[in-house]
């Protein structure tokens, strides 16, 4: 009897992978979106007025203050699904939890300030032009501003008394706010100091082998780096996986918007570099130097970054097009997969599962994690809009 239930479900689980991959990538996007919604409207019941998620993992659904670096992500990513669907409902949630971050327009106290007001706000602004929002930006990009120091030629990252002038890769993402602002509202300065900040990070931060660091110190007197180093990742020499994928999305970005072939350069030796360290199924481990691979802890969030990055890469490479969609198409396939994608009422109302937010430190371990949601249903929506 023990036998025939194995053997049957044995049967079950093949049949359901089987028709798992066969899936069309438009079916699996409309799927997925479907999920998604839900669990947005669901994760609005769970939060107080000023709370933003921050994870769920071992049980327990923890929220944060918005000041948290990304309290952007979750109205970002109702933005995404309000385009996919026009679902008012989700319209209402989007405007409710981007507006209620309109004092970070003022927040100088790190560079987060570009991914909150852009996720939220930008997406915002884009599918409404509503002035108020882009106000709210043109604020938030003076704010960010503030922070840029022209000896160093970078935007400081961190202000811990650790460090004299911390910088880190993911910085890169608070560009595309400047970038948009610039192009917008002709503003040579916000283009000067993004550019410069792009130049830097591109000759500072990166290995021969277009891997990076993940955090430089520098000296803010003469702009000289001091230490090349990680913070979330294994070691100061590792690769860092979702610092690789901040890396290969802001250089993709910067070519996006200026057209330099350097940028695209970068991006795609980034991209190549990643690709060389992803597992058969494409979601990479925490660290692509993790000791204990392959038993080593995925990331998810690292997976949807990756993803979305390569689809925009994608279209600027037409000789390495079908091998970055390829790739694409195979991490967003896993991350749709019952592994990854979390029942509707699960998963303290997060989309996926399995991210690694802080290892080293003992925080956010193998959790669900906003970014993660946001950049899947973006890279699912920039393929849909695939030519
Ligand atoms: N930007 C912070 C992180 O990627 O964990």
């Amino acid at each position: 009897m023990k036998k025939l239930l194995l053997a049957l479900t044995v049967a079950v689980c093949a049949i359901s992978a089987t028709a798992e991959a066969k899936e069309s990538m438009t079916t699996i996007a409309n799927r997925v979106i479907k999920i998604a919604v839900d669990h947005c409207k669901n994760m609005d019941k769970s939060l107080e007025p000023g709370r933003s998620p921050r994870y769920y993992g071992d049980g327990k659904f923890v929220d944060k203050n918005l000041e948290w670096w990304c309290s952007g992500f979750y109205p970002g990513t109702m933005w995404y699904l309000y385009e996919a669907t026009g679902d008012e409902q989700i319209l209402a949630l989007a405007r409710k939890h981007t507006e209620q971050l309109a004092p970070l327009q003022w927040y100088n106290k790190n560079h987060d300030i570009g991914f909150q007001i852009f996720c939220s706000y930008g997406n915002g602004y884009r599918l409404t032009g509503d002035k108020a929002y882009e106000k709210v930006i043109s604020n938030a990009c003076a704010t960010l501003i503030t922070r840029y120091n022209p000896t160093v030629g970078s935007i400081r990252s961190w202000d811990s008394r650790k460090w004299k002038y911390a910088v880190i890769v993911d910085n890169m993402m608070n560009l595309e706010m400047l970038m948009w602002r610039a192009k917008k509202a002709r503003d040579k300065n916000l283009h000067h100091i993004a550019v410069t900040h792009a130049n830097t990070t591109l000759r500072n931060h990166f290995r021969e082998d277009f891997s990076s660091y993940h955090l430089l110190d520098y000296n803010p007197e003469n702009g000289e780096v001091l230490i090349r180093q990680t913070v979330q990742g294994y070691a100061d020499e590792s690769r860092w996986a979702r610092g690789q994928a901040w890396g290969l999305y802001g250089f993709t970005m910067m070519y996006r918007f200026t057209k330099d072939k350097a940028y695209l350069r970068q991006a795609q030796g980034i991209a190549d570099m990643i690709i060389s360290y992803l597992p058969k199924d494409g979601i990479p481990y925490w660290d692509f130097n993790a000791p204990d691979i392959p038993k080593a802890l995925r990331d998810a969030s690292a997976g949807a970054i990756i993803a979305s990055a390569l689809i925009e890469l994608s279209e600027y490479s037409p000789e390495k097009r079908e091998r970055y969609l390829s790739v694409a198409e195979r991490q967003l396939r896993t991350l749709s997969s019952k592994r990854y994608l979390a029942p509707v009422g699960t998963n303290g109302n997060f989309i996926l599962r399995h991210s690694v937010g802080h290892l080293p430190g003992n925080s956010e371990v193998d959790v669900a994690l906003t970014y993660a949601d946001y950049y899947f249903i973006e890279a699912l929506m920039r393929w849909k809009s695939l030519k």
